[in-house]
């Protein structure tokens, strides 16, 4: 499995080149997953289609998904906290402060890692 990631300043492209990587990515056989994680979601208007949190078909190899801050946390919480309480440990950092830390930079990409362990991990079936 490979992870491409777009990151950078806002309005640079990141959209319109990872929806243009997958495309071509998906036509090369590569069974490929589009996973936008920002709040303003654009992925679905780069389709003219529309795109929730759950992962679905666009194409033959190809897969969307606008993943929610929300939703993503209430899927992964033990998940994240258990990452941010070992982290704060071994920066020598009380736990009585991280379970304080309800939100800090970073959180929002950090919460999304889990859909890409679980992809590792699950392997979707091919052309499901
Ligand atoms: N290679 C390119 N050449 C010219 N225009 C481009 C190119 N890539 C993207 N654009 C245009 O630039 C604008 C911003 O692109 P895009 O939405 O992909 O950027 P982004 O980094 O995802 O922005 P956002 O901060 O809104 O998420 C869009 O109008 C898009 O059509
Ligand atoms: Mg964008």
């Amino acid at each position: 499995m490979r992870v491409l990631l777009y990151s950078g300043k806002g309005g640079v492209g990141r959209t319109t080149v990872a929806a243009a990587t997958a495309v071509r990515s998906a036509e090369l056989g590569y069974r490929t997953i589009m996973l936008s994680t920002d709040a303003a979601h654009s992925l679905a208007d780069s389709f003219d289609i529309s795109l929730t949190s759950d992962r679905q078909p666009i194409a033959p190899n190809l897969w969307g998904q606008e993943t929610n801050i929300s939703k993503t946390i209430e899927t992964y919480w033990r998940d994240i906290q258990d990452w941010v309480a070992a982290l704060m440990a071994w920066r020598g950092i009380e736990q009585i402060m991280v379970d304080e830390l309800a939100v800090f930079p970073g959180m929002e990409e950090l919460a999304n890692l889990p859909y890409i362990t679980d992809y590792y991990n699950s392997r979707i079936r091919k052309g499901g």
